[in-house]
């Protein structure tokens, strides 16, 4: 399938998860074969030649992550929501478009140095990546970029993340 056609999958919700959002549903992407492989291929596409590891951000990061990774050969760190790691290299809470969150970090997993990718579906204010990629940087990691499928331009999610390199399948 066409990288257009999969993203042309993504449903827009009005009202969720509360009135005046506008949703973007991604899981008639996540549920097509073709379409997954497509946004999967594109964003391996984007990941610079010295990134030797991934980072997803639970629960959608994953499934992308380890399609990308298992393309690219790469292993994938999982950023968790608080209370699911038994030892952790650290913890960041940070602001949601709708609501607080935090993510946590596992212990020895992260190699100092290593260049590392983050690997999301959605950047919306940016809080979730930026709160990844500052948990990876304390762990000593170098961020090499940030691969994402949907942009929400409207809510400033690359100027929170300004400095970074920022990739969007595309940007609405
Ligand atoms: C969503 C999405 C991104 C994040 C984007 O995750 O998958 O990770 O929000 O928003 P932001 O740029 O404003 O931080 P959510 O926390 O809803 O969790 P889920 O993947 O478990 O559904
Ligand atoms: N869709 C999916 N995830 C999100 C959205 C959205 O519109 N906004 C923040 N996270």
């Amino acid at each position: 399938m066409e990288l257009d056609a999969a993203l042309g999958l993504i449903a827009d919700v009005p009202d969720f998860p509360e009135p005046g959002v506008l949703f973007r549903d991604l899981s008639p992407l996540f549920a097509s074969g073709p379409g997954f492989r497509a946004v999967a291929d594109a964003l391996a596409g984007t990941l610079s030649p010295e990134v030797e590891l991934l980072a997803a951000v639970e629960a959608r990061g994953f499934v992308l992550a380890a399609a990308v990774g298992y393309a690219r050969g790469l292993g994938v760190v999982l950023v968790r929501k608080p209370g699911k790691l038994p030892s952790v290299a650290g913890r960041v809470d940070y602001a949601l478009e709708y609501g607080t969150a935090s993510l946590e970090l596992p212990e020895d997993v992260v190699a100092p140095g290593a260049h590392v990718a983050v690997v999301d579906d959605v950047l919306a204010t940016g809080g979730t990546v930026n709160a990844a990629c500052e948990l990876l940087e304390k762990a000593g990691a170098v961020v090499s970029g940030v691969s994402v499928v949907l942009e929400l331009a409207a809510l400033g999610g690359r100027a929170v993340l300004e400095g970074r390199e920022v990739h969007a399948l595309r940007t609405v």
